[in-house]
């Protein structure tokens, strides 16, 4: 397939213009305190750096950040649309602001992210939520400033859902919420259209970033002192394709690990039907790459992978995790599965147990089948009832922990580098991850947050390890 190229367009200087004029604003209005921004942020890491990006507008438009909703005069939530719970968990905590705006009237609350791309919801949002101020898409990013002016001067709700999902924009602010861990989105968009799934339909088409500019934000993050950088994409493997001058993921993410400095260097998510021999090589090579390699296969059976749309099949699947297996010494696998697929039997499921099984993943992301409105699944006849798909879910639970806590008992007496996280609040033990992204507890001093540690590996907790400082 050609692919027309997409050039980036920077971020209007009448955007800085309305993020001045919010401050100056906020200021009369707060007669002088900062007003307070509450951001909450659902679903992947797209959206994580996207708030990333929102929070950066709000601070150079005057805000500070609150954890309290009561305290804020901005509300924000950022929503997913991937699977049914997920949106509703959305309509639950948004119908809960109805009290919180009737007690504080002047609050603004806004509504933006993947699910605000569907018109549907839009307008649920519109009709049954009145105390919603401010909704707007994925692809209304680069104009957030004016529409958060617009809907704090007139009062009169803004509804805005974009229609440039083949644009990409460049020259964000970035507020990261951590200092030592970070995301760094390399594409937007996906053009694969599995059939069960909506993220084609509300991130649009696929764009990638130049890779002069993914370098210069590596650059800055690993100068800036981060150590776990994580390379962002729905699908990594296709990016560079929408570049004038093209540029594979191998060749990219080989640039970023000939940056000098400690850190481990991740990517998410990888697409089975071109994660290639020479990105394996890559990894296998590399001085920071995490030997970790998230590969979603989705189903074990062929027959289930024609009808999502997935290009691959368990034959090809399981070639290249055997490559992987072969050349990255100890590489950790994981992968998501969905479960109950219309038209999935259990003879199907059961060539995704086996699979898992012929795999040994360190961890699985699993999900029953969720209709999405408007994909080609939603229309699939699906006789099997949601009990049943239940049950089949906890079996592959069940045979899934004997896999991990198999694994994580072979590496009871090893020493492994991790990078220390955060403090357990409950235990106070120390929070850790290891280059295969396993989680490991230990004893140790809080200061050594964010630092890179050798651990002896002591016990392992189902897929949990403990470990000692050395
Ligand atoms: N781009 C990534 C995944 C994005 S969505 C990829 O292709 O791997 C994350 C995961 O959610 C998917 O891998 C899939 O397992 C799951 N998912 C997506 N749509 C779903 C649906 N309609 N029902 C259940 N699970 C779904
Ligand atoms: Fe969805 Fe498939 Fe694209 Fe992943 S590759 S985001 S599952 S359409
Ligand atoms: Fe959800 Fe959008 Fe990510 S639908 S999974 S937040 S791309």
């Amino acid at each position: 397939m050609s692919v027309t190229s997409i050039k980036p367009v920077p971020l209007s200087e009448k955007q800085s213009e309305y993020m001045h004029l919010i401050a100056e604003l906020m200021e009369i209005r707060k007669r002088g305190e900062k007003p307070l921004a509450f951001i909450r942020t659902y679903g992947c890491q797209q959206n994580v750096a996207d708030s990333e990006k929102i929070k950066g507008m709000l601070s150079l438009s005057g805000f500070d950040f609150t954890d309290t909703p009561d305290d804020a005069d901005f509300i924000l939530f950022n929503t997913c649309a991937v699977r049914e719970h997920a949106e509703d968990r959305v309509f639950g905590n948004v119908g809960a602001l109805k009290n919180l705006k009737r007690r504080h009237p002047q609050i603004l609350i806004a509504l933006c992210g993947c699910m605000m791309e569907q018109q549907h919801v839009a307008n649920r949002i519109y009709n049954s939520f009145p105390f919603v101020g401010l909704v707007f898409g994925t692809h209304s990013l680069h104009h957030f400033p004016e529409l958060l002016y617009q809907s704090l001067v007139d009062g009169k709700r803004v509804f805005e859902r974009g229609n440039d999902d083949q644009m990409l924009y460049e020259g964000f602010p970035v507020k990261r919420d951590g200092s030592f861990k970070g995301w760094l989105p390399i594409m937007y968009g996906c053009n694969n259209f599995c059939t069960y799934c909506i993220v084609p339909y509300v991130r649009g088409r696929e764009r990638s970033r130049e890779k002069d500019v993914i370098l210069k934000e590596a650059h800055q993050m690993i100068s800036g002192g981060f150590k776990d950088i994580t390379l962002l994409g729905q699908n990594v493997n296709s990016y560079g394709k929408t570049l004038e001058s093209p540029v594979s993921f191998a060749q990219l993410i080989n640039e970023i690990d000939n940056i000098d400095g400690d850190y481990w260097l991740r990517f998410m998510t990888s697409h089975p039907k071109d994660c290639s021999k020479e990105l394996i090589d890559v990894i296998a090579n590399g001085k920071h790459i995490s030997r970790h390699l998230h590969l979603p296969f989705q189903s074990g059976s062929d027959r289930i992978l024609k009808a999502m749309n997935r290009h691959y099949d368990r034959k090809k699947y399981l070639e290249t995790i055997a490559y992987a297996k072969k050349k990255i010494d100890g590489v950790s696998l994981t992968s998501d599965i969905i479960v109950g697929f219309p038209g999935e039997t259990y003879e199907d499921f059961k060539q995704t147990l086996s699979l898992i099984r012929e795999v040994e993943f360190t961890s699985l992301f699993t999900f029953i089948f969720s209709p999405r409105k408007g994909t080609p699944a939603e229309k699939l006849d699906d006789p099997i009832s949601a009990e049943e798909k239940s049950k089949w879910f906890r079996e592959l639970l069940d045979v899934q922990e004997e896999i991990a806590a198999k694994r994580c008992s072979q590496m009871v007496g090893q020493t492994e580098r991790v990078l220390i996280e955060g403090v357990k609040e409950k235990t106070g033990e120390l929070n850790a991850r290891t280059s295969g992204n396993i989680i490991v507890e230990l004893d140790g001093d809080p200061a050594l947050v964010g630092t890179f540690q050798n651990a002896k590996i002591t016990k392992a907790r189902n897929w949990i390890l403990k470990g000692e400082l050395i």
